[in-house]
Formats: structure tokens, C-alpha cells, sequence
């Protein structure tokens, strides 16, 4: 009898111990894509305000690789750390308190987790439930995956910073990358004219979604093919000379929103422009927005690799190229 119960009691807790780790992407020490090691560690735990999200798939953006390398040390935890900070996935369980949710258990859920906190590149990964909304119904995992953080930057650009009208004029510099595909598409949703800057390679792919002027960068010069004041908003997701050659196609009183670099507030000042930049915030309610815009076919993430979760190395490689047609995606389910 006594040793019917030792034998329970061991597979009892073997079975525990079983369920409380999950696969994950550690990244082992800042450095080279070598410190990303695929490790069992301990399953998370929801706080108060939280959900535990079952995690399907994770988005891949340049500030995963750049946290890598410790080129944010201080905004981001030390190593041992879980990189990843856009998720798509299911709502496993929530903490004590669910802090007035509508969202439940068992809804498909999308986030982007903010840069002090990450774990995406998981099987399991809390998350502040007011920063979840609903998967768009029309975007797979992978599509939602590669939504967050991208098109949340693009959505603040457009809305809180540059204010963009209807009947307005946005240049959107790296229209095809992550931020650049999202851009092009709320500028087009909102009504406005869209002129982008990407290699010709990828300019049937952003007519597509509703740019109208095209600009090779690698073969021209912008500054030759649109007129001094003619734009109303810039977007720059370049920076250096991208943004100081933009300065003078912005017309007295428009907008250069810059995601890389802050811009010469001298220049700016001389010629009666905003110049603003800032960094993406989470936003469950936002999120919610851009999901309606999805599903109502104005706005397609675009994801161009998909990769298992055992390749991030490979994969924060293939965006450090800066070569990325909107998203790369780690299938983690
Ligand atoms: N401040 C924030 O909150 C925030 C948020 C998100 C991202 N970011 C930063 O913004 C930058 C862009 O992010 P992302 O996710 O969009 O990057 P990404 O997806 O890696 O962008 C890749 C794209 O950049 C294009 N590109 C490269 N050089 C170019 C140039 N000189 N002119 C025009 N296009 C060029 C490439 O187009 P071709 O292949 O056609 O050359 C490629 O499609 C990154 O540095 C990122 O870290 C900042």
C-alpha cells in the first residue's frame, strides 16, 4: 500500500512538474543570434489583470534582434530573457482579478507586449488584459502575429502624431517593410494620397494596397519626382539622410513623424513643420480598431516567412537584413 502511494505521489508530481514548463526562445546574453537557445522553463503565471495566453504564433520585428544585441539595455530586462513582443494565441486562464474584461476564456486574442516585459517567442506568455483584443477573424495566426506591434506604430503615427486627413498627401519612406505596409494601407483606408519609397521589386506589391506613386530609392532620388511643399505628412521608418532629404517636400504646417530619429528641431522651426518621433505603446482598444479594418478586407497583413520557433535565430537574421516584405512570423503551435 505504502509503496502504491510513493508510486502516485512521484507521478504525481513528475505530471506537475510536466505541466509547469513549456518551451521557449531564451536569449542567453546580449550578443549574436548563438545566445537565442530553445529551452524548457517555467510556465507563467497570470497576475491580477492578466491572461495567460496559449501562444500560436509570434511576430517578429527589428527590435528583437536590436534588445539582442543590448542596444536598448535599460528599457529591457538582462538576460536570461524571453525575447518577443508580438503574440497571437488563445486565453488560457486570467489572473485573480480579470480587471473588468469583456475579453474570456478560450477567445482568440492578439497583443503586443511592451518592450520591459516580452516573452512572445513561447508557448505560454502572460499578458495586461487591457492590451489584448480579439484576433482579427479574417487574419490566420500568423497573420495576426505579424500585426501588433507594426501596425500599432502605424496607426499612432497616423492618428495621435501626424493627424492625417482625408485629401491629404503622405510619403511613407520603407513602404514595404513591417511599419511601411501598414501605413500605406490606413493612409489609403483614411482617404488619403499615398506616394512610397521602396525598391522596384516591391512595387506592384504596394499599388496592391493602394499606393499611387511609386519611388525606387535605390535608383532615384525622391526629391526629383515630388515638388518642394507638396506632401502634408511623412512618415520616416528610415532616418539619417531619408529624413533630412524629406524636410523641404513638406508643405508649411505639415508633419514629419520620424520612428528611428528624432528629427532637427532647428530645420524644422525655419520651415513652419512638426517634427515628431516617438516609440509604439500597447493598446488593446486600438487593436480592436485594427481588427475591424481587417476584417472588413481595408487592411491585410502582409507575412512573407513563416518559420518554426526553434529558427528565431534565423529569423531575427532575416530582418536584420532590412530586406523583410511586410512581416516574418515563428509558428510556435
Ligand atoms: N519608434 C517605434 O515605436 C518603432 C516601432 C516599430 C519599428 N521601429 C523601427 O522602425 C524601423 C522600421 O521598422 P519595420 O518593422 O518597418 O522594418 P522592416 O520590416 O525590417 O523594414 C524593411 C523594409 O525597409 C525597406 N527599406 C530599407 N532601406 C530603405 C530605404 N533607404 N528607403 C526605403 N525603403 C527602405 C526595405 O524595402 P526594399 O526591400 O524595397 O528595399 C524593406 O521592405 C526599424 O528600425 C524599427 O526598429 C520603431
Amino acid at each position: 500500500m505504502k509503496t502504491l502511494a510513493l508510486v502516485a505521489s512521484v507521478v504525481f508530481t513528475f505530471s506537475a512538474a510536466a505541466q509547469d514548463t513549456m518551451k521557449a526562445i531564451q536569449a542567453t546574453a546580449f550578443g549574436g543570434p548563438e545566445v537565442l537557445k530553445l529551452e524548457d522553463v517555467a510556465k507563467p503565471v497570470p497576475r491580477d489583470g492578466e491572461a495567460l495566453v496559449r501562444v500560436f504564433a509570434a511576430g517578429v520585428n527589428p527590435v528583437d534582434w536590436k534588445i539582442r544585441e543590448g542596444k536598448l539595455q535599460g528599457m529591457t530586462p538582462p538576460p536570461p530573457f524571453i525575447p518577443g513582443y508580438d503574440v497571437a494565441g488563445v486565453i488560457d486562464s486570467m489572473g485573480p482579478s480579470d480587471g473588468g474584461t469583456r475579453l474570456k476564456l478560450g477567445d482568440s486574442v492578439y497583443a503586443y507586449l511592451a518592450l520591459t516585459a516580452g516573452g512572445g517567442y513561447a508557448e505560454y506568455v502572460c499578458v495586461p488584459l487591457k492590451t489584448l483584443a480579439k484576433k482579427p477573424q479574417k487574419a490566420n495566426w500568423s497573420e495576426a502575429a505579424a500585426t501588433p506591434l507594426a501596425a500599432l506604430t502605424a496607426w499612432q503615427a497616423r492618428f495621435d502624431q501626424a493627424k492625417l486627413q482625408p485629401g491629404q498627401t503622405v510619403l511613407v519612406h520603407g513602404a514595404a517593410g513591417g511599419v511601411g505596409h501598414f501605413a500605406v494601407q490606413f493612409a489609403k483606408a483614411k482617404g488619403a494620397k499615398v506616394i512610397a519609397t521602396a525598391s522596384s521589386a516591391n512595387h506592384e506589391f504596394l499599388k496592391s494596397l493602394g499606393a499611387t506613386v511609386l519611388i525606387d530609392y535605390k535608383t532615384s532620388k525622391f526629391e526629383e519626382v515630388i515638388k518642394p511643399g507638396e506632401v502634408d505628412v511623412v512618415l520616416d521608418t528610415i532616418g539619417g539622410d531619408t529624413q533630412t532629404r524629406s524636410f523641404p517636400l513638406i508643405r508649411k504646417g505639415g508633419t514629419l513623424v520620424s520612428i528611428v530619429q528624432p528629427p532637427d528641431a532647428a530645420k524644422c522651426k525655419e520651415l513652419g513643420i512638426n517634427g515628431k518621433v516617438f516609440l509604439v505603446q500597447p493598446s488593446g482598444t486600438e487593436l480592436a480598431e485594427i481588427a475591424k479594418l481587417i476584417d472588413e478586407n481595408k487592411v491585410t497583413p502582409h507575412v512573407s516567412a513563416e518559420l518554426p520557433l526553434a529558427e528565431a535565430a534565423k529569423a531575427q537574421e532575416m530582418s536584420k537584413s532590412g530586406t523583410t516584405r511586410g512581416k516574418i512570423v515563428l509558428k510556435v503551435r
